[in-house]
């Protein structure tokens, strides 16, 4: 691999072990994927902020690498942590849980990482430019970043994606690479899909389908960017897509044939199944749960709009970054829905935090991401299904229908 002076610098050391160890594993890395050189990124994004997935194994690894010096080099956000980093205790989080989750974010904080935690942080203020370089783990931010906005990011582990931030590199293969970023599948879509849950099935069934590869969806209408979000999510959740095409929507696919010669070709003709693998059997419904990848201001406010004059029975959390939450606390819409009862949650989400403590059995959300990790990640029983069925639970506590 060619690498720069100042990358042999900071491989041999001269800059500190926190840069050495970061720039050994960028190398690494390199190396395993047959990188040719080094590329700079704008921008990194890291996983693995819960202390629910972390345990103590990896709060040491951050406290080591962090008392090394090592100090981001681009602007770095963070991926969910375990709760709401100042309403913990409302949501009954344990004292050791929320002390352990706050020496997590303390570590990353002494690397000089902002510690907005988000999925989204492209509706926070990281938006990448188009053909920009950046460094993200977070697997549906991941597919966001890559298909709607353009940019090159790899699926970067928790590790990578710190490493990345240190040096302000990564190694250039994958999607980095224009002959990577060439559709491996056509998916004809000939059945309708509208809603936030229709995309998520679709994502779903394609995912399973295609796994790593790069679908090219023919047939799907422009709903806007919050059906794309979920589309993106639940690919990369039941398969590992990293990015897609949609004829007519995404920027590379408006921008030219993307299509690889030997792409396959798949047809969906109806999401039943999508919906049939994501829903168990239930109809009490403990928790809903709304914002999956984090809600954005509209999602937050058609919530708001339609709770009004209306009380939950079941738990409602709509979960967002802190920064949305804000925005949405000076529009009176986190009032509007704490008035019906249900609570804007930042920071967290259902699968990353310690749910399976909260005595919590049965959850109803409009995210297929969610009803697919919900079950083993946190021990629920799921119903998947449109916005206004999930907030029909929250008020009845019993699935529509
Ligand atoms: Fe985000 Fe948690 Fe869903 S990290 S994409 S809200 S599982």
């Amino acid at each position: 691999m060619c690498l720069t002076p100042e990358e042999k610098a900071m491989l041999a050391g001269d800059l500190g072990p926190g840069v050495k160890r970061a720039m050994e594993i960028i190398v690494a890395l390199g190396k395993i994927y047959g990188a040719q050189e080094l590329v700079l990124v704008q921008s990194v994004q890291v996983a693995g902020v819960s202390y629910k997935n972390l345990g103590d194994a990896g709060l040491e690894f951050l406290h080591e690498w962090a008392g090394q010096g090592a100090q981001v080099r681009v602007p770095t956000t963070l991926n969910p942590a375990g709760m709401d980093l100042t309403h913990w205790r409302e949501l009954g989080i344990s004292e050791e849980f929320a002390r352990k989750q706050m020496a997590v974010i303390e570590a990353f904080k002494a690397m000089g990482i902002v510690s907005s935690c988000s999925c989204t942080p492209y509706l926070t203020g990281n938006l990448p430019a188009f053909g920009q370089h950046i460094a993200w783990s977070e697997s549906s931010a991941v597919s966001f970043a890559n298909s709607v906005l353009g940019a090159r990011t790899n699926r970067e582990g928790g590790p990578s994606a710190l490493a990345a931030a240190v040096t302000g590199r990564t190694a250039k293969y994958g999607l980095h690479l224009d002959e990577n970023r060439r559709a491996t599948y056509i998916i004809e879509v000939r059945c309708p899909v509208t809603s936030e849950a229709d995309f998520g099935a679709l994502g779903y069934l394609v995912g399973r389908r295609v796994k790593n590869g790069v679908p090219y969806f023919r047939g799907l209408k422009d709903e806007g960017q919050g059906m794309l979000k979920a589309l993106g999510a639940a690919m990369a959740a039941s398969g590992a897509v990293a990015l897609y095409h949609v004829v007519g929507v995404t920027p590379e696919a408006r921008a030219g044939d993307v299509v690889a010669a030997e792409a396959e070709t798949v047809v969906i003709d109806s999401l039943d199944e999508g919906y049939a693998a994501l829903n168990s059997p239930l109809d009490k419904v403990d928790l809903v749960s709304i914002g999956c990848p984090h809600a954005s201001l509209a999602e937050i406010e058609e919530v708001a709009r339609w709770l009004e004059g209306k009380q939950v029975k079941a738990k409602l959390w709509v979960t967002t970054a802190r920064e949305t939450k804000g925005r949405a606390q000076e529009e009176g819409l986190v009032e509007l829905i704490e008035t019906a009862g249900g609570r804007v949650v930042a920071d967290t989400c259902l699968v990353v935090a310690p749910i399976e403590e909260l005595g919590l059995r049965s959850m109803a959300t409009n995210s297929a991401k969610a009803a697919f990790y919900a079950p083993t990640y946190s021990g629920l029983l799921v119903r998947f299904g449109r916005l206004e069925q999930c907030l029909e639970a929250a008020v009845t506590r019993r699935w529509p229908g």
